[in-house]
């Protein structure tokens, strides 16, 4: 992980304002998507539209689809997508039977030039119907995520991530997590790994089992790959700290500002201990545990049990005792700062999805959005009933309407965007 962006952070601080952000040769860092196709993807048997790069507004009535649209999008970042859906899920349920396979590909435009990524999921028809995930660059089918990373970072907020702050710490370690995986293209995978030998030393203990050696083996992983989850996640709520405070002085944001910690045995061990340290004493806890964890069938120790704290400092208020409103412009704030972050760090600006947030934030909450996406140079893609939420964006924004599976151009904008109906021939079947 580099460890420039937290002093450039500073540098921009000392005197160098935002402008180097705002200033920065937007058309040179922009990643945007500049065309969507969707195949038996939810409510969308076929569909492809094309788009300029600036932020899109996607407007519609209530289940006209334009969740669909961001969820089709958060499956080009790791895991399942924001709705954490079950990969058979997803195929379109058509009048009579469901599809058995579905894909998202987009052509991004990216600092690389014009790139192809898709994803979807096949059926193996010769294995007993199991579905495979399916992960293409260029035409070139991959096996990992971290192909995906390397070209777009993703994160999102959702209308359900309204109670984020209310609700158990997984939710939270989840959204840092997306944001690290922004930072530290390894970082998904050494969850991946973290939490599979997690699951396998559960299982080993309720079988009664009594092959220490490959406990320890599985508890080595365990104190490697978790205090790498810790040490990334401290590194980057740093960051965004820095971030958020100096996008708090220099841009006169109208959020609130926030401050973040994460929390936890591990994290504190690592505020004062070297990593590896922190290891040795995890190995030791993992082992000295075993009893315990076998009788409760949890796992005591570890970064998993770690939760993520948000203060609201203009109030020195816990997040979670602010107002709904002030919750959600916490969270914008956050995504902000990571946008300023990432954009620093990888020289490409990252794609925000921002479902539904326009309707909880007052009118000068929601023009400082669109003035922070603006300076921000992102493609920022939000969702409304109405479209009159997203005034403040004026001629900035592309706008569509979603109705009835169907994507069209809205007269608000000002682009020459052209669409093409359903039925594209040349769409998903190029995944493979
Ligand atoms: N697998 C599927 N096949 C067909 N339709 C689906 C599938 N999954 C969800 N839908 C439908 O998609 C519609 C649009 O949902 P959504 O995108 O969430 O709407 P909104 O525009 O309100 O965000 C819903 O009516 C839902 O029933
Ligand atoms: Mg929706």
């Amino acid at each position: 992980m580099s460890k420039s962006a937290l002093s450039q952070v500073g540098e921009l601080q000392q005197g160098n304002p935002l402008q180097e952000v705002s200033n920065l040769p937007i058309n040179g860092l922009k990643s945007a998507i500049r065309r969507l196709d969707l195949n038996n993807f939810r409510n969308y048997r076929s569909l492809r539209f094309e788009l300029d790069d600036k932020p899109v507004v996607l407007t519609g009535n209530n289940g006209a689809g334009k969740t669909n649209i961001m969820e089709a999008l958060s499956f080009l970042a790791p895991g399942r997508g924001l709705r954490h859906a079950a990969l058979g899920d997803i195929a379109f349920i058509g009048n009579q039977t469901a599809a058995d396979s579905w894909a998202v590909a987009v052509q991004l435009d990216s600092r690389n030039g014009l790139l192809k990524l898709g994803t979807g999921v096949e059926y193996l028809k010769s294995r007993d119907q199991r579905v495979r995930r399916v992960i293409s660059v260029d035409g070139v089918v991959t096996k990992g995520h971290s192909q995906l990373t390397k070209h777009l970072s993703m994160v999102w907020l959702t209308p359900e991530m309204d109670r984020l702050f209310m609700e158990g710490s997984s939710g939270r370690r989840r959204f840092i997590d997306r944001i690290v995986f922004g930072f530290d293209s390894e970082h998904a995978s050494r969850l991946a790994s973290y939490e599979q030998a997690l699951r396998a030393r559960q299982r080993l203990l309720k079988e009664n089992s009594s092959d220490n050696v490959w406990l320890s083996v599985l508890e080595d992983t365990i104190a490697s790959n978790g205090v790498a989850l810790s040490a990334a996640r401290k590194d980057v709520v740093t960051r965004l700290n820095a971030a958020l405070s100096f996008r708090r002085e220099k841009t006169g944001v109208q959020f609130p500002s926030a401050s973040l910690e994460v929390f936890g045995e591990i994290d504190t061990l690592l505020r004062t201990n070297p990593a590896l340290a922190v290891e040795d004493r995890l190995r030791a806890l993992m082992s000295s545990s075993r009893q315990s964890d076998r009788a409760s069938g949890r796992t005591e120790h570890g970064p998993h049990r770690s939760d993520l704290l948000v203060v609201n400092t203009d109030k020195n208020m816990p997040a979670e005792k602010c107002s709904t409103g002030e919750q959600k412009a916490l969270l914008i704030a956050i995504v902000l700062a990571y946008a300023h972050l990432l954009t620093i760090d990888r020289q490409a600006t990252p794609i925000i999805l921002l479902d539904e947030v326009a309707a909880h934030l007052d009118e000068k909450r929601r023009s400082a959005l669109a003035e922070n996406i603006k300076n921000l140079g992102i493609q920022a893609w939000l969702t409304g009933t109405d479209e009159s939420l997203f005034e403040s964006f004026g001629g900035s924004a592309q706008y569509f309407k979603v109705a009835d599976a169907t994507v069209s151009l809205s007269g608000g904008g000002q682009n020459n965007i052209y669409l093409k109906g359903t039925g594209s021939d040349d769409g998903y079947t190029r995944i493979r």
